[in-house]
């Protein structure tokens, strides 16, 4: 088998840069990506490339340079899955919201519509890739679906055969673009050696092939579940130590270090903040609890639900501190809000802590206004749910000018790390805030000893003061 078209079911922030990334490294291979979101699609194919719907730091040098040539993004499922040899499956994968293991659980049903799309419309033989990170064993649920499709036609003599194999994904946003051009390492799970070697043949366009790990399809699926629980891990881990340096006035920056020059324990993973936000870690670890419950894994379960428990501790611990510091209330009070995106580099909001800070400040009576250099207004609204349409009943406003941010606030608190939050002009900014001024900074972006000098009170994370 020669790979020479591929399809992938999905256009969000995996399926859209990974597939731009095989298109730029794979120029004789047609990618097509194609979605049920039309509006998402058309986003995609925007002549303006700044409207595109992800925002990653070399993302649209690639699409003007592969769109309309061997990448193309498009609504029709059916075309595109017929012609595919090679189908990934990129589909949203977020926590059941209701009936058996809701708020745990991952609802499969995206999968399953992709798998059953699939083995409707697939022709000859076909290898179908997951690439959404799933709950170890879903393999076995798409062959099902794929079998008996397998099963209708050979009572009609049309061939329709499938490998299923298990690629996920461990890009970050942000950094989605030199992580896939670039990564640690490519884990591939899977039964037919052909179909694994097919997969191999492609990414080895640019990965050397001692980073790509060939397994079973269960070690595969539980590898990428794991990896994620562990960053999320350090992260929970080094947060109740920022609690502890502030109790006792050691100092957060000065700890991680010192623990990360350690090679054994390493540097990354260890910034303490406002917990961790993004699509997955909560979704990943919500699941590994579940499928640990499952298996009658209870202490397994118990430890890591304590991750997710220490996340949500570290943000409201965030919120009870800026109500005491600020003399015991914050009604009517104003509050600029500088990040909201969960991560900096990226427009990417779902599960950012800055959703559940607002909300709690908003419930204590706070008016915010909110800037973020990439995140939308609409976005904003979508996320705090409060008071969509009435503008004037708002009690939060969305501010498109730095500067302007800060005009006649009480306090500045720093929930995204964005770069341009590092060389602020705290001289100009202590002239416009009201006095007393305060800022609460969450990720150890601001300069502590520029912003005390300026006659402005400041909390940082981690730090005793
Ligand atoms: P996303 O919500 O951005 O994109 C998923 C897309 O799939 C949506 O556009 C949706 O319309 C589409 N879709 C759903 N059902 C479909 C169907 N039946 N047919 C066609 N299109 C359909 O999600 P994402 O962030 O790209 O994540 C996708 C998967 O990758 C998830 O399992 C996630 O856990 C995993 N993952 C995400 C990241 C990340 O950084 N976002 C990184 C690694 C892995
Ligand atoms: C994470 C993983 O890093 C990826 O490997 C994985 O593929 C992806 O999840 C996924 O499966 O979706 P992502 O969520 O995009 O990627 O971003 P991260 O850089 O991991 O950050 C996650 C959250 O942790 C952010 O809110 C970030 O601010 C926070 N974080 C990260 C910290 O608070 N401290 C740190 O030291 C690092």
């Amino acid at each position: 088998m020669n790979i020479k078209n591929i399809c992938c079911i999905g256009a969000g922030y995996v399926g859209g840069p990974t597939m731009s990334v095989i298109a730029k490294f794979c120029p004789d291979i047609q990618v097509n990506v194609v979605d049920i979101n039309h509006k998402r699609i058309s986003q995609w194919n925007e002549k303006n490339l700044s409207d595109l719907p992800i925002y990653e730091p070399g993302l649209r040098e690639i699409i003007e340079k592969c769109r309309g040539k061997n990448l193309h993004f498009s609504t029709d499922l059916k075309k595109n899955i017929e012609k595919a040899d090679m189908i990934f499956i990129s589909v949203n994968t977020p926590t059941k919201i209701r009936g058996i293991g809701s708020g745990q659980a991952i609802d499969l049903k995206y999968v399953e519509a992709s798998s059953r799309e699939i083995s409707k419309y697939a022709r000859g033989h076909t290898i179908v890739v997951e690439k959404s990170t799933l709950p170890v064993k879903t393999a076995q649920t798409i062959k099902a679906i794929l079998d008996a499709a397998t099963e209708d036609v050979n009572k009609s003599k049309i061939t329709k055969t499938f490998s299923v194999l298990s690629n996920p994904e461990f890009l970050a946003e942000g950094t989605a673009i030199s992580d896939l051009e670039n990564p640690d390492r490519v884990l591939i799970g899977g039964e037919d050696k052909e179909a694994i070697n097919e997969l191999v043949n492609i990414y080895s366009k640019w990965i050397d092939k001692v980073k790509v790990l060939t397994t079973d399809l269960w070690s595969s699926e539980l590898s990428k579940l794991i990896s994620n629980a562990f960053l999320a891990q350090r992260i929970s881990s080094i947060n109740t130590i920022s609690a502890l340096c502030e109790a006792t006035g050691a100092r957060i920056k000065d700890v991680s270090l010192a623990v990360g020059m350690d090679r054994r324990i390493g540097k990354y993973f260890l910034n303490s903040g406002p917990g961790f936000g993004g699509s997955c870690f909560k979704k990943d670890i919500s699941n590994l609890v579940y499928i640990s419950n499952h298996y009658g894994l209870f202490e397994v379960a118990n430890y890591w639900q304590k991750v997710l428990d220490i996340n949500s501790w570290q943000q409201k611990r965030f919120v009870e501190l800026i109500v005491k510091k600020m003399f015991g209330t914050i009604s009517s009070k104003k509050i600029a809000i500088l990040g909201f995106a969960f991560k900096a580099n990226t427009n990417d909001t779902r599960e950012s802590p800055a959703i559940n800070i607002c909300k709690k400040l908003i419930e204590e009576g706070a008016f915010l206004k909110i800037y973020d250099p990439k995140v939308k207004e609409h976005q904003i609204i979508k996320e705090l749910g409060l008071n969509e349409n009435n503008k004037e009943h708002r009690d939060w406003e969305y501010s498109n000018s730095i500067h302007k941010t800060f005009k006649d606030v009480d306090a500045a608190l720093f929930l995204t790390e964005w770069c341009e939050f590092a060389s602020l002009n705290w001289r100009d900014i202590s002239k416009i805030m009201r006095k007393p001024s305060w800022v609460f900074d969450t990720r150890s972006i601001v300069d502590m000893d520029l912003v005390k000098e300026n006659g402005i009170n400041i909390w940082q994370v981690g730090y005793g003061n």
